[in-house]
């Protein structure tokens, strides 16, 4: 055990122990901010968004940005030994002041312009309970994949009422798009939205921007609309070009302050945030001057910390990052494209996951989830969560596309497969599907269905288009069989505004004596299943009625 290999582990510890001692009796007289009484609690939701990229989400120092940082390996706030030995003074100066502070690495940033002392001081408490608890003690932080997280990390609550998930706003701030971003950019990025934090927008979490299936004609006006919000601040025009000391002033400044602990530049650096290579197409030169002086003025939430760089140095680092790329200079907006853009971004969602100042309380977007286990069949909802495709034309919203890996679909599709309506009587056996279609009830159920007598046809789309406004429309019934579960359809037809209170779906057969007296002898609970049975087979190989046009298209 005691073996050579240890040594110069042994020496290095001593070194830290000596450093760790002197850093103590540099704080013998603690100033304002004294690192003792902060609340864990509070703590750890400020590692999350700001530490567990490099320490790792259990704080054993193997975050996702861990392996990029080659021989500045982030410490791993779980070793006792190691922590016992550092009074909370000493974890509060290297927190606020970085690696620095301590003559150590100065990829390990200061957060005392990022943070209050407040936060500082409960980040202190809760990195001192990593190193106290067993390895076995609870699960890591962010563990295993649970459907009702993914749902709200991924935003989902934002469209739909899910029961009471709440929703978060899990995208950046917008309100200032059009002072941040260049117009092509943003238009690329509309049409083909990937990820540009690769630790996702709010650290670890897992959201991404989702893709909308957006027209070319929509992504124009969105572009528009965005490109119209700007801050007051006037953007300076593309000046002369900048002498090439500033560049070389840049360069240098850049390295001194350590960007690459999380950005990576020329190929190599962290990935805890963008590419700074990106920049010059990206972004727009006076937003990053501002942004890299003091990013929290821009977005209070952002991950990025104040590192103190003052504005001459901000504007050599920007000088640096935009080297032999300025911005091209851009048309004026179109203002009847701006508006247009404006109201496809509050109808398709956008500000559901986008902070922002305009925008109204919650609308629903999309359907109401709450019971949707009841409703859905597992199969059919895993591929429209992989591949969403319209089921209700007339709306203005779509479900987008989440580009969901294998497991985050399979913990999805578990998560609302188990949101069960439990006040819901349950389905009398006589009633449940056997899986059997007799063929003598689909004919009956296609009588009922007709226009001679319950005419479905007329809200439901399918064959011509139905009567009335679009508003008044109905999702297609060929599409049931393959996304309804049989059972739900009974208890939808036995009545719908006990599952869906307000709905335009007649209901019926409210009594005994609401079905059409010449069918079935006027037996309701057989009107039903007849109905079902036809609803089913309209799914089935040759089931669909001939020369049936397809669901309209949208727009
Ligand atoms: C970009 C990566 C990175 C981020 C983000 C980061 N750290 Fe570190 N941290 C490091 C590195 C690298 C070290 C090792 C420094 C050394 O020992 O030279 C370190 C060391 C530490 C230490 C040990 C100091 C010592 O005396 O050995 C503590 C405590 C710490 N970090 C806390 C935090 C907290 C709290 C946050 C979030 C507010 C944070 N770190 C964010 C990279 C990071
Ligand atoms: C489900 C949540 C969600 C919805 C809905 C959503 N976004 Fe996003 N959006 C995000 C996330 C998360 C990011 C960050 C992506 C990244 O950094 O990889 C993002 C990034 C963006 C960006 C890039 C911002 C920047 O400067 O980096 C733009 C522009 C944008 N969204 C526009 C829109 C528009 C327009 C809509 C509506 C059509 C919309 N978003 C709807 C979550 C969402
Ligand atoms: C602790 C990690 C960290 C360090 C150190 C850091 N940044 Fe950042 N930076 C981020 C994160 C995370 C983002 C994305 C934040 C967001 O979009 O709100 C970001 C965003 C940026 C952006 C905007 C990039 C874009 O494409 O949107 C620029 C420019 C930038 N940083 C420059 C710098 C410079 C220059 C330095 C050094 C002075 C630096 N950063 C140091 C984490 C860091
Ligand atoms: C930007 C808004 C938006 C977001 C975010 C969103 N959805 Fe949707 N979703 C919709 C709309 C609109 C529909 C209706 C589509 C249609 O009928 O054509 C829908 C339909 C659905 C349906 C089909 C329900 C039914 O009865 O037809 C399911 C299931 C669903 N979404 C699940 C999800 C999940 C899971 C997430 C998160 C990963 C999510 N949605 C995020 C807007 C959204
Ligand atoms: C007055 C218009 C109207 C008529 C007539 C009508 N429905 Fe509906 N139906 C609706 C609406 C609207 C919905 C969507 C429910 C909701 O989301 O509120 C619906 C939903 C359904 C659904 C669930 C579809 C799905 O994919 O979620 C079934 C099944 C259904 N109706 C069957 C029928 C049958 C069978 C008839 C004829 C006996 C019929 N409907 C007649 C308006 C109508």
């Amino acid at each position: 055990m005691i073996a050579f290999p240890h040594r110069p582990k042994v020496g290095r510890l001593r070194v830290r122990l000596v450093l760790g001692l002197l850093a103590l009796g540099l704080a013998i007289a603690p100033a304002a901010g004294a690192p003792t009484g902060g609340d864990p609690e509070r703590g750890e939701r400020l590692y999350r968004r700001y530490c567990a990229v490099c320490h790792g989400s259990g704080g054993r120092g193997d975050g996702p940005n861990a392996a990029f940082l080659e021989d500045d390996q982030p410490r791993d706030l779980t070793d006792s030994r190691y922590f016992a030995r550092l009074s909370d003074e000493h974890l509060y100066r290297v927190i606020a002041d970085g690696g620095a502070a301590i003559r150590g690495s100065r990829f390990m940033p200061p957060w005392g312009r990022t943070l209050s002392p407040a936060q500082l001081r409960d980040l202190v408490a809760f990195v001192r309970t990593l190193s106290m608890k067993s390895p076995l003690d609870g699960p890591p932080l962010t563990g295993a994949l649970s459907g009702s997280a993914l749902a709200q990390e991924l935003g989902c609550p934002v469209c739909h009422r899910i029961g009471d998930l709440e929703p978060v706003a899990v995208g950046p701030d917008l309100t200032a798009e059009g002072s941040r971003v260049q117009r092509a950019w943003l238009v690329r990025f509309l049409k083909a939205p990937h990820p540009i934090r690769p630790a996702g927008h709010q650290p670890l979490w897992r959201s991404r921007m989702p893709d909308f299936r957006l027209s070319e004609e929509e992504v124009a006006s969105l572009a528009e609309y965005l490109m119209s919000r700007r801050h007051e601040a006037p953007e300076p025009g593309p000046g002369s070009t900048p002498p090439a000391s500033l560049t070389q002033r840049g360069r240098e400044v850049f390295r001194q302050y350590a960007c690459r602990a999380c950005h990576t530049s020329a190929g190599t650096g962290g990935r805890a945030a963008p590419d700074l290579d990106g920049v010059a197409r990206r972004l727009r030169p006076g937003w990053v001057a501002r942004f890299i002086e003091d990013p929290q003025a821009i977005d209070s939430l952002t991950p990025m910390p104040n590192l103190g760089v003052d504005a001459a140095a901000a504007r050599a680092i920007t000088t640096f990052l935009f080297a032999g790329a300025p911005p091209r200079a851009e048309p004026p907006p179109d203002a009847g494209a701006v508006s247009k853009g404006a109201v496809l971004f509050a109808d398709l969602g956008c500000a559901g996951c986008h902070r922002d100042e305009g925008a109204e309380g919650r609308k629903d977007i999309g359907p109401d989830l709450s019971g949707a286990g009841d409703r859905l069949k597992p199969e059919w909802l895993s591929e429209f969560l992989v591949r969403p495709t319209t089921i209700r034309p007339w709306l203005a919203g779509r479900m987008p596309g989440f580009r969901l890996t294998e497991a985050e679909t399979r913990a999805l599709v578990q998560f609302i497969s188990d949101l069960k309506d439990d006040a819901a009587p349950p389905l009398p056996e006589r009633l449940r599907f056997r899986g059997l279609i007799p063929a003598a009830s689909i004919e009956v159920g296609r009588r009922l269905a007709s226009r001679e007598f319950l005419s479905c046809a007329s809200c439901h789309i399918g064959g011509e288009p139905p009567e009335g406004s679009p508003e008044e429309w109905a999702p297609d019934l060929r599409l049931s069989a393959d996304r309804l579960n049989p059972d739900w359809i009974v208890r939808w037809l036995r009545d719908p505004q006990r599952l869906a209170p307000g709905t335009k779906m007649p209901t019926y057969f409210s009594d005994e004596s609401s079905g059409p007296e010449e069918i079935l002898e006027g037996d309701e609970e057989r009107q039903i299943l007849a109905l079902r049975d036809y609803i089913l087979s309209l799914g089935a190989p040759g089931g669909a009625p001939e020369g049936a046009p397809t669901a309209p298209p949208r727009h």
